[in-house]
């Protein structure tokens, strides 16, 4: 049964920004650019709303949704007018949402409970709850997690926390019929999945990797976090790459290497692959990709919390195997771009149970 689809989102950084103001560009555009999907089940973009958020920064919390994903230090660009949103950031629980070093200097804090959470979740009659907390707050997401089921809603862990690939959490889900998607959502043409699919291609071309790197720079308020916390990023972005390449022994550095302020909210990514052909001939693979961080990941939450609504419509609890191996960089189960892909598409149109 189609009705709208009512979103929280944890978190009023760059990546919500760009989502809220992706939503009010689908609701404006006929034929918007740069969707994978016009329409996932009965679901196109301009039927989601958020209607709840909430952040910890004291510039944000209190503020209209509208003005605060403008508010510093958010720096995604402004790419369509929203006005005001009638949804009051609220304050969430702190626990290791912001890093130590950053705390009461880079961001003061403000903070409620869990139980402010689940009445808001409440209230609003929330169906998702994206999780958009930054990388290293491992007990935060655990606690908007629980927030979730209390309130019996879905939940979408964007961030590389270990949620939708815990054991334990995929059980508390799946016992309470709620579906759960994560972790770490792979941008629309992020690094992550440029690298992927060449190390596939030279999988599959029969190319032996003898090793490769990806560094990062970036300017946005994720990038400074990740100078101090990036260990679970650094996990997630090589585990997705090498799992292209099963079996195959090869070195792979990949990291986010450095915070340069005047970048905003460009990310810089430069890849180097080398390897050998046939005959043990070397060949040398370099790529600079340049984005606009938060925008690369917005359109495909579109996409995410379509098909997470579109589970609930059919009871479907637990991990969401299909859309997590298409839209996060580690799923609980990893497969090639294309191979997601096609479950992604069997899902949607009902011939795969998750
Ligand atoms: N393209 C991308 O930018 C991209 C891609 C994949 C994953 N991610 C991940 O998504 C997450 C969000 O990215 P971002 O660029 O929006 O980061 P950000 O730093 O701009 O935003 C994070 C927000 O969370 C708030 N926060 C911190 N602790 C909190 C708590 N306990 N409760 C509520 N709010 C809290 C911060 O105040 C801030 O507003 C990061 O973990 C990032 O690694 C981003």
């Amino acid at each position: 049964m189609k009705s709208s689809i009512r979103v929280a989102v944890a978190g009023v950084g760059n990546t919500a920004s760009a989502f809220v103001q992706g939503l009010k560009y689908c609701e404006m555009e006929q034929n918007p650019i740069g969707l994978a999907f016009q329409r996932i089940g009965p679901y196109e973009a301009k039927d989601i709303k958020v209607v709840a958020a909430f952040d910890v920064d004291s510039r944000k919390v209190g503020k209209d949704l509208g003005e605060a994903i403008f508010t510093p230090p958010n720096n995604a660009p402004r790419v369509v007018d929203v006005g005001k949103l009638g949804v009051v950031v609220k304050a969430g629980p702190l626990l290791d949402g912001v890093a130590e070093q950053l705390r009461n200097s880079f961001i003061l804090i403000v903070e409620g409970s869990i139980e402010d959470v689940v009445r808001e979740l409440e209230s609003t009659n929330a169906h998702v709850l994206v999780n958009y907390l930054p990388t290293g707050a491992q007990r935060a997401s655990e606690a908007y997690a629980e927030a979730a089921l209390r309130s019996r809603v879905a939940f979408v862990n964007a961030m590389p926390s270990v949620i939708a690939t815990s054991k334990v959490w995929q059980l508390r889900f799946e016992e309470a019929r709620l579906p759960l998607a994560g972790d770490d959502v792979q941008n629309q043409l992020g690094a992550t999945v440029l690298h992927k699919t060449l190390v596939r291609l030279l999988a599959l071309r029969g190319v032996r990797i003898e090793g490769t790197y990806q560094l990062n720079v970036g300017g946005t308020p994720d990038f400074l976090n990740l100078m101090y916390r990036k260990g679970q990023k650094e996990r997630t972005k090589t585990e997705a790459v090498k799992r292209m390449a099963e079996g195959e022994d090869f070195d792979a550095y990949i990291s986010p290497v450095a915070y340069i302020g005047f970048l905003g909210s460009r990310k810089i990514a430069h890849m180097l692959i080398e390897a050998r052909g046939f005959a043990n001939v070397p060949i040398r693979i370099r790529v600079d990709l340049e984005v606009y961080d938060p925008f690369n990941n917005a359109g495909i939450m579109i996409d995410i919390v379509r098909t997470v609504k579109l589970a609930m419509d059919r009871e479907i609890g637990g991990p969401l195997i299909s859309l997590s191996a298409w839209a996060f960089k580690n799923p609980p189960v990893h497969a090639p771009p294309e191979v997601a892909y096609q479950w992604l598409i069997e899902f949607i149109e009902g011939r795969r149970d998750r």
